[in-house]
């Protein structure tokens, strides 16, 4: 019973994956969830209202001006009542309703009006999702944090064969468990706004070329789904990474140590929690070139590099400074004592160290160990998944707020 009590709104709108969704509700329900099914026009030529109903006991729904549904509960009323909103399938045309934010039936009506995370199993013919409209439309939501699951490859109902098809039950009830996983921490960060950097910077040194690091943004990402998780308005200042932006969190793309500072600056005001895990360069090429450089008229180079503004200190330093500050340390030797150091250095309240010279934890890998530096304790956590890493981190800095 992993979604006990929870309340899902399951969306479905018109293609022929419609007919996994029974499979969905009853998985839902076996999992404890309460459900309530809400149709587009034209699901119901795929999926019959009857079953719907019989599955989870309540009618589904599908007319925004429904006197009879809206009495027992109004449509607002059902977009606070959701602590989900998993639309499956979600057709191109439901997408691209979502991505335009129109509010033309119950459905898109709710999308707009829930502050419950959203979550789209896409479905459609190959051809179609490779389109770049849709493709567009994809991105536009995954950067306002609405989480897509899937598509799967295979063949398909039209007898193409590629990625469109919407993901198995089993697949959307495995997201859903993941985001309602963190039951102790869930509502504790209500209210607040936590900001976090992540993945590496890009320093450019001409038109082509620039100087990074091995940050993935896993790390950082993981502290931003856990923020969320535990209630928070998440935004997160990303450097160029290739990963899906957690559901219910506001991502902000920069590439330079320059664009990060600036992106963090524009987002201090009212932020109660900063964390820094972004491997921000410490230094840039002094003046980037405007041309290719060419290796024929050349030979050998060297690039004079300059300091890159300390973002982390600058956010401690600020008089608009948040309650709390964290930041991550990346070492390869003594690293506790350098990073007790740097967290005084920087004006930290906690400092996460991690020990980058392993293969198998740090930079790039699924897996993450630290120690947790704060004024008055160190706890020192064995390698774990850097989901599990981070909900410990956010129980740290729970405490740090006196929230616990
Ligand atoms: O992204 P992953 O592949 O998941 O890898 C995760 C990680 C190894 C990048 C992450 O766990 C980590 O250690 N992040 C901090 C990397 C780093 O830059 O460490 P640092 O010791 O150089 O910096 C200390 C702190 O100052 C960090 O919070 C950093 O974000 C901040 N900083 C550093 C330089 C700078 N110019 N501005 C900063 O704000």
């Amino acid at each position: 019973m992993t979604l006990a009590g929870k309340h899902i709104v399951l969306g479905i709108s018109g293609g022929i994956a419609a007919y996994k969704t029974p499979f969905l509700v009853r998985q839902l329900v076996q999992n404890g969830a309460e459900v309530e099914t809400v149709l587009t026009r034209s699901a119901a030529e795929f999926v019959t209202p009857t079953t719907l109903a019989a599955l989870t006991g309540r009618p589904p729904r599908s007319a925004l001006f429904d006197i009879e549904a809206e009495a027992a509960m109004g449509h607002i009323e059902l977009a606070r009542w959701a602590d989900t909103l998993v639309i499956a399938p979600a057709t191109a045309h439901t997408i691209g309703r979502l991505a335009a934010g129109l509010a033309d039936d119950l459905l898109t009506t709710l999308a707009l009006a829930t502050p419950a995370p959203l979550f789209l199993a896409p479905a459609m013919n190959q051809q179609m999702w490779a389109h770049v409209a849709v493709q567009e439309n994809i991105r536009a939501l995954r950067a306002r944090g609405v989480g897509i699951i899937g598509p799967d490859a295979g063949e398909q109902a039209c007898g193409d064969v590629g990625p469109g098809r919407m993901s198995e039950p089993e697949t959307i009830i495995d997201h859903l468990q993941t985001l309602h996983a963190q039951k102790p921490l869930e509502g504790k960060l209500t209210g607040r706004k936590i900001v976090i950097t992540a993945g590496p910077t890009r320093e450019p040194i001409d038109p082509v070329r620039y100087i990074s690091n091995h940050s993935s943004g896993k790390q950082g990402y993981a502290m931003a789904a856990a923020a969320r998780a535990a209630g928070a308005e998440v935004v997160l200042i990303s450097g160029p990474t290739r990963l899906e932006t957690p559901a219910g969190v506001r991502r902000v793309d920069v590439e330079s140590a320059t664009d990060m500072m600036k992106a963090t600056q524009a987002e201090l005001e009212q932020t109660d929690v900063f964390i820094g895990v972004a491997a921000v360069a410490d230094y840039r090429p002094a003046e980037p070139k405007d041309r290719k450089i060419k290796r024929e008229s050349s030979g050998d180079i060297s690039i004079e590099m300059t300091m890159n503004p300390d973002i982390i200190r600058s956010v401690a330093e600020s008089a608009a400074r948040p309650t709390v500050v964290v930041g991550f340390a990346a070492e390869t030797n003594d690293a506790i004592q350098h990073a007790r150091d740097k967290r005084l250095r920087k004006g930290l309240d906690l400092i996460v160290v991690n020990d980058v010279s392993r293969k198998d934890i740090g930079f790039n890998t699924d897996e993450n160990a630290a120690t947790l530096i704060s004024d008055d304790k160190e706890v020192t956590l064995s390698k774990q998944s850097k989901d599990s890493l981070a909900g410990a981190i956010v129980e740290a800095i729970v405490e740090l707020l006196g929230e616990s």
